[in-house]
């Protein structure tokens, strides 16, 4: 199944789809994370885990990049509830970095959640470049998060 993309200006080979994963993409999936010891594992939990969600971005020489995305609902901040989807990890293969890839598959993450009805799109990140990656796409900082170190 495609997921229909909302437009970014990305300009992309045709060939490149963005799909919900499946068990079958294991292998591949577990190839593209860094820790290459448990990421089998990883992505098996992933696979089995309610409200987690795998996005890849398909071409014809295979998977080039996953997002996981994480539904959960939460409370609003002037009361009420409503559903959040957290971009947990966004990665792209490290030899098809720079080609709009991850872009797209960002674009394919947020028009899912919109077609969910979700209030908003959020990802967790530090100082650096997956910061600048969320900005460039009009991520913005929400000051109303406090965390405490647990
Ligand atoms: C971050 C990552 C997903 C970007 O994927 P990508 O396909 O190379 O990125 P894109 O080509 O779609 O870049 C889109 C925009 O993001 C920004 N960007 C991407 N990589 C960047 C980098 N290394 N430094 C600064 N900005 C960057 C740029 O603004 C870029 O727009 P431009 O092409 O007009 O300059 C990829 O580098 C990656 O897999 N990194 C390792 C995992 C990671 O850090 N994931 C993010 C946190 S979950």
């Amino acid at each position: 199944m495609s997921i229909i993309e909302a437009e970014h200006g990305t300009a992309l080979p045709p060939s490149i789809r963005v799909r919900l994963a499946g068990p079958r993409d294991c292998e591949a999936l577990a190839a593209l994370l860094d820790d290459a010891a448990h990421a089998r594992e990883q992505v098996l939990t992933w696979l089995e885990t309610p409200g987690t969600t795998l996005l890849v971005a398909q071409s014809e020489i295979g998977v080039l990049g996953v997002a996981v995305l994480l539904t959960r609902i939460m409370p609003k901040a002037g009361g009420g509830m409503h559903k959040v989807v957290e971009v947990d990890n966004l990665v792209v293969h490290p030899d098809q970095r720079g080609q709009r890839i991850g872009r797209r598959l960002l674009a394919a993450a947020v028009e899912w959640a919109r077609q969910r009805r979700a209030a908003q799109v959020e990802a967790v990140v530090g100082i650096g470049k997956a910061r600048r990656f969320y900005e460039s796409f009009g991520f913005a900082a929400a000051a109303d998060r406090l965390v405490l170190a647990a």
